[in-house]
């Protein structure tokens, strides 16, 4: 069953049903201010922080699903009836009211026709302005006058999360809602800055700043006291909950359009007046709304494809690069599952993401980098979750003592050795080399900058970039355990793989992956000495995950602090797991034989048409050596779910291996777009990779949960054009070396890369899945595709064969 589709000429996804099985979701901003939207209106907005800073609430998990939001109700003065413009909260009667909802890159529009009125209520946040814009449109489609009163409401919260939800014998009398002027301003009295202001184009007719008021205290957003009565109250309190809610009454003859544009905003009174100012001219609305479109066009336009593949068109072309954007730009933190109470860098997949998009936002990869390269200890290892404003310099501006304030760093954030991961530095280092190969900055190597340890000890202590890069391989190279390979320590990757003294086969691999990126740098930059001192150690480590890890037909997860080995051909539970056996081949670490049979069993055991679940069988019996991951229900997560991240990870595999065909059966399996007409059972949003769906042991299998916030965006991203594409830099050439179907004749792509543009043409005439025989750059044989002087534009022909 389907509930939608995709518009690709329009970069939009169109949900011409909106009654869904859950809130399918979209990101506003992509500065300072933001929002989490969902498909009818439902969300909240913050300014920087959605944990410090909430600037609307957001009732978490809760029921109706996902409210408040950012709500507009039309009432008609002469019958009475009113709905909203999102089909919650008021929630009409689907056959009567026609509603469409169309999420775009950082806007999104609701679209109602309803009794002879159409609207439309378009959100987004303009670039420069820290202020969520509500564009409404609302036209008479009958043949008789109407009058209508439009009522806004959106709901304001304590900024804290945690204040928000507790202690409300203070919390409720810390803020005020007050009008004038035609702008509410909120106050949080316990804030030296604590401001926001809502306002509109008009001259309102009403307004109301506390929410019960407006609600009425027996009534819900889906039947506000207000617009039944067809009028606000006026209220205003220093205390209590707040809403804004601004009422305008208009009279629209047939045919009559007209537009009404609010504004929710970071500041004062004042700011909004300004604010208002400007947005009162639906010329100014119009123009930030092309400046947005014309962003998210000069990233896409880095690269686009043209494949035989229509999903991985639509997806890579627009959806999944927006998702890796989102992901580079909020970690892991905002979301309607990650709803502001956990905020900061997660360490690894941070340095994942970075990795996936430096060509799109080059600035923004470097800055989570170098924020990265401060949140690592000397020891090597980084900080596994952490705010990076705590290693910024002091700016001097020192804060009000206030309870939403972020808090400084101390030594207390310094986590030890039992709280570090194995994996999540590592992931670093092949992000930084790919940084420099896209971006041609080999001077980066050489930034200085500081460590988080040295930095809150107080201690005037830095090291280049390249240094850092050091310690963090020779950290893993110190933390090994009995057998040689690294230990799992708190977790690698799987969070709920706790193997402690135990070791872990995947971060042996993912070391082997980071010391070749590394010494290709310490190559290319001439430092002979590393490069031959860490290719030493890569051999070692090669070694020593070839006679440790293997086990018949596929290779090990890893080893228990007793010695137990897990993911074995013994095991009755955890046999075979996608983790290990992906890197094994992706790092290089597997030879071809190997290689091939730990592929095969990927494909033996964790295929399903949904796309590769983590491990099978699932845990079934606690185990605390193993972790909590045996704790998990099965088909759940880490036990034996579809868990996305991994699953580009075994897509590259298949590339390294030159198998095209599984490249593409496994990439199929997972990519969203094809399960967009099955979305009774998949749930979830078809254009944003879920964090997991549930698996063959799980009732709910099939079913995908956590949109956007997972590395599997980032990845499938990297991977199909990387790996199943080909299209990559190196440090001095553009390599285009795909790995596909044998049946695909031909595929193009326009890639920019270092301000030149690559019209690329591969073309497959003897159907094989890898190898280049020959590549002409407009029109001359060369043997590699160098880097062209900038703003030029060359025509590049790939021909595969033997
Ligand atoms: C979550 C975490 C990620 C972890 C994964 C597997 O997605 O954000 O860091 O690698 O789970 O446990």
């Amino acid at each position: 069953m389907r509930y939608g589709h995709f518009d690709d000429k329009n970069k939009e996804y169109v949900i011409e049903r909106v009654d869904l099985p859950t809130s399918w979701t979209n990101y506003l901003g992509v500065e300072d201010m933001a929002a989490v939207v969902n498909h009818t209106a439902g969300g909240y907005t913050f300014y920087k922080s959605p944990e410090y800073h909430r600037i609307s609430r957001f009732h978490a998990n809760s029921v109706p699903m996902d409210r408040p939001g950012f709500y507009i109700y039309f009432r008609d003065n002469e019958t009475k009836d009113y709905w909203s413009a999102s089909w919650q909260p008021v929630g009409k009667d689907l056959d009567k009211a026609k509603y469409t909802t169309r999420h775009g890159l950082s806007y999104t529009v609701y679209e109602c026709e309803y009794n002879g009125i159409s609207s439309s209520q378009k959100l987004f946040i303009p670039r420069g302005e820290n202020v969520l814009l509500w564009d409404v449109k609302v036209k008479n489609t009958g043949d008789r006058p109407r009058a209508l009163s439009v009522f806004s409401y959106l709901e304001f919260s304590f900024h804290h999360v945690m204040i928000d939800n507790i202690n409300f014998q203070m919390s409720l009398y810390c803020a005020g809602g007050s009008y004038k002027d035609g702008i509410i301003e909120e106050d949080l009295y316990y804030e030296q800055d604590g401001y926001q202001y809502f306002t509109a184009n008009f001259e309102p007719d009403g307004f109301d700043c506390v929410r019960d008021k407006f609600l009425g205290t027996y009534n819900t957003e889906t039947n506000p006291q207000a617009v039944i009565n067809g009028i606000c109250s006026g209220s205003e309190e220093k205390g209590m909950n707040h809403c804004g809610s601004l009422l305008k009454k208009i009279t629209l003859a047939p045919g009559e359009e007209t537009r009404l544009i609010y504004m929710l905003g970071e500041g004062r009174r004042s700011e909004g007046a300004r604010v208002r100012a400007k947005y009162s001219d639906p010329a100014a609305v119009d123009a930030a709304y092309a400046d947005m479109a014309a962003y998210w066009k000069d990233k896409c336009d880095k690269l686009i494809i043209d494949t035989p593949n229509a999903g991985m068109n639509s997806l890579i072309n627009t959806w999944t690069l927006y998702q890796s954007e989102i992901n580079v730009m909020f970690s892991r933190f905002a979301s309607f599952i990650e709803v502001g109470g956990r905020v900061g860098l997660g360490y690894r997949d941070t340095a994942q993401d970075s990795m996936t998009i430096p060509h799109s936002n080059p600035a923004k990869c470097k800055e989570r980098i170098e924020q990265l390269l401060k949140g690592l200890t000397t020891s090597g290892y980084g900080l596994h979750l952490f705010q990076p404003e705590w290693f910024e310099e002091d700016k001097g501006d020192a804060p009000f003592d206030s309870p939403t304030v972020v808090p400084k760093a101390d030594k207390s954030v310094i986590h030890g050795l039992s709280d570090a991961c194995s994996d999540d530095a590592l992931w670093l280092v092949t992000s930084i080399v790919n940084y420099i190969k896209e971006t041609g900055e080999f001077d980066f190597a050489d930034k200085q900058l500081t460590y988080a340890d040295t930095f809150v000890n107080g201690q005037d202590f830095k090291e280049s970039v390249y240094d850092h890069m050091k310690r963090i391989l020779d950290f893993s190279a110190e933390q090994v355990g009995e057998s040689g390979i690294c230990k799992g320590l708190r977790a690698d990757w799987n969070d709920c793989l706790n193997l402690g003294g135990g070791e872990s086969a995947m971060v042996s691999f993912l070391h082997y992956w980071a010391l070749e990126n590394f010494v290709s740098l310490a190559e290319r930059l001439g430092r002979t000495e590393d490069a031959a001192k860490y290719r030493a150690i890569a051999d070692k480590v090669k070694k020593v995950c070839n006679d440790k890890l293997w086990d018949k037909e596929w290779f090990i997860r890893g080893i228990t602090k007793s010695g137990r080995k897990i993911g074995t051909h013994e095991d009755e539970e955890g046999k075979v797991h996608l983790e290990s056996n992906s890197w094994a081949i992706l790092s290089g670490a597997a030879d071809t034989e190997h290689g091939n049979k730990a592929l095969e069993a990927i494909d033996r055991y964790l295929y399903t048409p949904y796309g590769l679940l983590l491990n099978q069988p699932a845990y079934t019996k606690p185990d605390p050596e193993i972790g909590f991951v045996t704790r998990v229900y099965p088909g759940l997560k880490e036990n034996a779910a579809v868990f996305s991240h991994p699953n580009p990870w075994a897509q590259a595999a298949a590339c390294v291996l030159g198998r095209g065909d599984i490249a593409m059966k496994f990439y199929n399996a997972l990519c969203p777009y094809y399960q967009n007409d099955m979305i009774e059972i998949r749930e979830s949003e078809p254009y944003s990779y879920c964090q997991f769906i549930a698996g063959r042991d799980h009732s709910a299998y099939g079913r995908a949960r956590h949109p956007f916030m997972t590395g599997s965006g980032g990845w499938s991203y990297y991977t199909a054009t990387a790996y199943i594409l080909g299209i990559r830099p190196d440090f001095d050439t553009l390599v285009v070396d795909p790995c596909i179907p044998a049946d695909w004749k031909e595929f193009k792509a326009v890639r920019v890369w270092r301000g030149t543009v690559y019209n690329i043409t591969v073309k497959n005439p003897d159907g094989v899945m890898k190898g280049v025989k020959r590549i002409t750059a407009d029109g001359n044989d060369v043997e590699r595709i160098p880097a062209y002087p900038r703003g030029t534009s060359h025509d590049i022909t790939v021909y595969m064969g033997n």
